[in-house]
């Protein structure tokens, strides 16, 4: 293929990346985007097969197939409450294909006796040395998320100093490696520390804020991809690798602005040491609390003319999507109007709540963001919170002590009726308690998600 061919494929590539990530902005065209996108990178690829003049295919097709065979089975086997888990391998393996990439174009040099220009010998430094703490680092994520290692903050005396001075070491010998390229064993000794400094920036973070840190890592993914496209001289890797980076340090900003966090506070505050609560400690909440049973549940939606269901993180924990999608499709049946309220961060990924709704077939129509449906709470006979607790907590709004105060809520507490299912009284991933628990328009309705929404609509039924 000529070298006009190559770039005209790589130019399509690029384009249909872009077009692809623009789509996934919303849930109706996320697939069609995903798919896009993914003929983009086949149509790079093939392109750099041609280009490269490959003497040998069989070491490619066998890595290609076996990839392949692993990336589909992992995405038709993962379950949704994993996908963090998932994103943070792939992360992990694209910041590690990149310090390959680096280093063996370092080694190929070195072996013909050619010293690289600071062109190539910076991205060299920077695609190892990004690539290898993004190996290293997804790994720990993923062991957290995957609970193969306590998800509490891993913290010990002078840790912060300790990564700082790890930090600049590993500068001084980049810089030294771009001074003298033909001395290998830095390169060796630069992956090494990177992957340990890698290790030691992940450790002291809860393992409740990794979603935070994966979407950071995948940015840090697309730096070392973008910086090994500069140094193999491939414009699609160039211009993938940059649109991985900018959009993976943009997710990472919207999450710690929904979440009212400081990235530095995510980074180094030791917070978020709660994984998964089993609901079993004490009541925490306090002053009287209503609660109610099924029945009394379904006798108030039924009356209702209005409802909002807002789903959170126990909703996950419980699988309780689909038998919330019969219930919302029941009392739209009976004329009711039914909504459903999206936090930006509820649940414990991005887009979490899309996703198990859209898994359940709820119409994208009905999904309604934060924004756009505070100004209904007050207009609401019934705001139905299933599993969500601190995208709910109004003192997140009003008590300038509260430790989330200034986090933006779903302003449930306005509406006329508040229906909160949890199992206890017990705080969420904040572990701040929640005053909407003893409101007077609250009524508690205790027990698991799915269980007590499936009892909730056979009483409806039964009405
Ligand atoms: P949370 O505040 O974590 O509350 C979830 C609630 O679900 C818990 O209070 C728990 O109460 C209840 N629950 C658990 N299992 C349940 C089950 N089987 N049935 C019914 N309820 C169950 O969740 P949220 O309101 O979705 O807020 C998300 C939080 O996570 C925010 O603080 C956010 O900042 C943080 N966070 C989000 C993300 C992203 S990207 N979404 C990433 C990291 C952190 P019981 O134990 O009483 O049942």
């Amino acid at each position: 293929m000529t070298a006009s061919w190559i770039g005209f494929a790589y130019l399509l590539a690029s384009a249909l990346f872009i077009l692809g990530m623009k789509r996934l902005g919303s849930p109706r065209t996320a697939p069609a985007g995903n798919r896009m996108a993914a003929v983009g990178m086949l149509i790079a690829i093939v392109a750099t097969l041609f280009h490269e003049e490959i003497v040998r295919f069989e070491g490619i097709v066998a890595g290609a197939t076996v990839g392949a065979l692993i990336g589909a089975i992992a995405a038709q086997r993962v379950k949704m409450t994993a996908m963090p888990q998932m994103v943070a391998t792939f992360n992990g393996l694209g910041g590690g294909a990149s310090a390959l990439v680096a280093g063996a174009e370092l080694i190929r040099l070195a072996e013909q006796g050619v010293a690289p220009s600071p062109f190539v010998s910076v991205p060299i430094v920077l695609g190892t040395l990004i690539g290898a703490v993004t190996f290293t680092g997804s790994f720990v994520a993923f062991a957290k998320l995957q609970e193969l290692i306590s998800g509490k903050p891993t913290v010990f005396p002078l840790q912060h100093l300790l990564n700082l001075v790890l930090g600049l070491g590993l500068l001084g010998l980049g810089g030294a490696l771009i001074l003298q390229p033909e001395e290998l064993r830095l390169f060796w000794t630069i992956l090494g520390l990177a992957g340990l400094l890698g290790v030691l920036l992940v450790i002291p973070i809860g393992g409740a804020d990794m979603p935070v840190v994966i979407s950071l890592l995948n940015s840090y993914s697309g730096l070392a991809a973008c910086a090994t496209g500069f140094v193999i001289q491939n414009h699609a890797l160039i211009i993938g690798g940059s649109l991985v980076g900018a959009s993976g340090i943009i997710l990472t900003q919207i999450m710690c602005r929904a979440m009212n966090r400081s990235l530095a506070n995510v980074l180094f505050g030791g917070f978020g040491a709660t994984t998964t609560r089993t609901g079993a400690g004490p009541a925490s909440a306090t002053g009287p609390v209503k609660s109610g049973s099924a029945e009394d549940a379904a006798a108030i939606l039924d009356a209702a003319r209005s409802v909002i269901i807002v789903p959170g993180y126990g909703l996950a924990v419980a699988q309780a999507q689909h038998v919330v999608r019969e219930l919302g499709d029941r009392l739209i049946q009976r004329g009711i109007n039914v909504k459903y309220a999206i936090h930006p961060v509820a649940g414990r990924m991005p887009g979490h709540m899309n996703v198990l709704l859209a898994e359940a077939d709820v119409p994208y129509e009905l999904l309604i963001e934060m924004e756009e449906i505070n100004p209904s709470f007050p207009h609401t006979d019934v705001a139905l919170v299933i599993g969500a607790n601190d995208v709910t907590n109004p003192s997140a709004r009003d008590d300038p002590s509260s430790e989330i105060y200034g986090m933006p809520i779903l302003e449930v507490d306005r509406a006329r009726t508040v229906m909160v299912c949890k199992r206890s009284l017990n705080p969420g991933f904040a572990g701040v308690d929640n005053p909407l628990f003893t409101l007077p328009q609250t009524m508690m309705l205790f027990g698991d998600g799915k269980k007590m929404m499936e009892e909730v609509l056979r009483a409806i039924n039964e009405i």
